[in-house]
């Protein structure tokens, strides 16, 4: 007879705790302690196939598989995963309901089937829903497998039969085992699916998706648990009402993380966007204030965005300040900078700031063009259109250099771009095409040039 053991598992992060408190003492969350039954389950997990007795083995002696990576048939979705699908690996795709992970699953198997065996394992959607999407969207459907269960001893029970490719479970919150007395979407179940499934990937070299869903109330057990357990780790970023849709890398041992990859949601499926610089830009039929292009380096790729902001007088005790797409602490640490060092004082004014296009930023690189939109709102003189400007901020007053200069400067001017305000450290030593190059060691430096491009609107 099994142990039978009761704990407390907070439906946040995940936290045991032998009696039942109202605040997690892992993450300090009020509410989200649920009891879970604990079996003694060592003997039984992974009862439902066979495992392979484990041997130590000398590094040069490992052999590895020739095709090391595997297209994944989308060119934006290899770039995130580090250049493709790898054997044996787990992949966790998060994001909020609806944003589009079944549909760029199903858009990726239904390619790859053709190729080689592959299993969708859907415990939200009754196959006919799939059928009927994949149709619709125009996908070839002829080799593709698929299972509606939620039972995960079943479902590995059944793959290890058919020895797939590549397994795809959506979603991981509708799994359940056996082994597990809670309720399916609850830490202790999605803790404990996950790791047998991915311990069945990993021995049967089979490539593993887990859709996993977040939600801001933590109703279903956020997929932070599985961080942990899987080797990359995706999220889905985005507004819903935007067509575009970001894909970012934040774990992955395979690859470079902070990497994207961008799509835009169409009547056809998730397409993707191949010059993705250009959506983020807005062209103004004339020079509007607030405005300032920056190019931000997000895994490998150079990307032009805007960095809009508004400065306004503000009628509050404490002026507001508010970013989308940017951090909120590092905007008021860069208005004192700008105070500080430069003597342009905001302490009357509100101070919104936005990033166009739905993209976060979360690099340093955008400091200067933050303060340089700041500055234009406020002084309500639009900013050269043909000027970039990229460079971090310190506390000193200090413009410092940030990483792949040349690649940034080479992307804006590609795009167009006559001149760039940058950090000394990241001045090219060549020429950049005829692109004129202003750098700055400081601050102050920086707002000179700043004013030598920006125009004063006649009133
Ligand atoms: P879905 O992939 O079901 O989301 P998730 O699995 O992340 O919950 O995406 C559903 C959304 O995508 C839905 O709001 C409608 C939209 N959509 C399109 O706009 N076009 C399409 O061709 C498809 C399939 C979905
Ligand atoms: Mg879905």
């Amino acid at each position: 007879m099994a142990k039978i053991k009761n704990v407390y598992a907070c439906q946040t992060c995940g936290t045991q705790h032998p009696k039942w408190t109202g605040q997690c003492l892992g993450c300090s969350e009020w509410n989200t302690l649920v009891e879970e039954t604990l079996q003694a389950v060592t003997q039984q997990r992974y009862q439902g196939y066979s495992i392979s007795t484990p041997r130590i083995t000398a590094m040069s002696e490992v052999t590895l598989h020739e095709e090391a990576r595997l297209s994944s048939s989308i060119k934006e979705l290899d770039r995130v995963l580090g250049g493709g699908l790898i054997r044996g690996s787990a992949v966790l795709i998060g994001g909020d309901p609806g944003i589009g992970k079944s549909t760029l699953l199903l858009q990726t198997v239904c390619n790859l089937s053709q190729q080689m065996k592959v299993i969708y394992v859907t415990g939200e959607e009754s196959l006919q829903q799939v059928t009927l999407r994949a149709r619709r969207l125009g996908l070839p459907e002829k080799n593709l497998l698929l299972l509606a269960d939620t039972q995960v001893e079943r479902i590995l029970k059944l793959a290890q039969d058919e020895n797939p490719r590549m397994l795809v479970v959506d979603s991981i919150q509708t799994m359940h085992t056996d082994l597990f007395q809670s309720a399916p979407g609850s830490v202790g179940q999605v803790r404990e699916s996950a790791a047998q499934l991915v311990s069945f990937a990993k021995q049967t070299d089979t490539t593993l998706f887990l859709v996993g869903h977040v939600t801001k109330e933590g109703t279903l057990a956020g997929p932070r648990v599985l961080e942990h357990m899987v080797d990359t780790v995706l999220y889905f970023e985005g507004e819903q009402d935007s067509r575009y849709r970001v894909i970012r890398a934040v774990k992955n041992r395979f690859g470079a993380v902070n990497e994207l990859g961008i799509f835009a949601m169409t009547d056809k499926g998730l397409r993707e966007v191949s010059n993705p610089s250009a959506i983020f830009l807005s062209r103004y039929e004339k020079a509007v204030s607030g405005s300032v292009i920056m190019a931000t380096q997000e895994g490998s790729r150079p990307l032009l965005v805007e960095v809009q902001a508004l400065v306004d007088q503000s009628h509050m005790a404490n002026p507001r300040r508010v970013c989308v797409g940017l951090d909120s602490p590092r905007l008021a640490m860069l208005l004192a900078v700008l105070h500080k060092h430069v003597g342009i004082t905001t302490y009357d004014q509100d101070v919104f700031v936005n990033v166009v296009g739905g993209v976060s930023i979360t690099e340093t690189g955008a400091d200067l063009a933050l303060l340089f939109a700041v500055l234009s709102s406020m002084r309500n003189s639009p900013f050269s259109p043909d000027t970039l400007v990229f460079g971090e901020v310190g506390l000193a007053g200090e413009i410092r250099p940030v990483q792949a200069g040349q690649e940034r400067l080479r992307e804006a001017q590609k795009h167009g771009f006559k001149k760039a305000i940058v950090p000394h450290g990241n001045a090219p030593k060549g020429t950049i095409g005829e692109m004129e190059i202003y750098p700055a060691h400081t601050l102050q430096e920086a707002v000179e040039h700043f004013k030598n491009y920006s125009s004063k609107i006649p009133a």
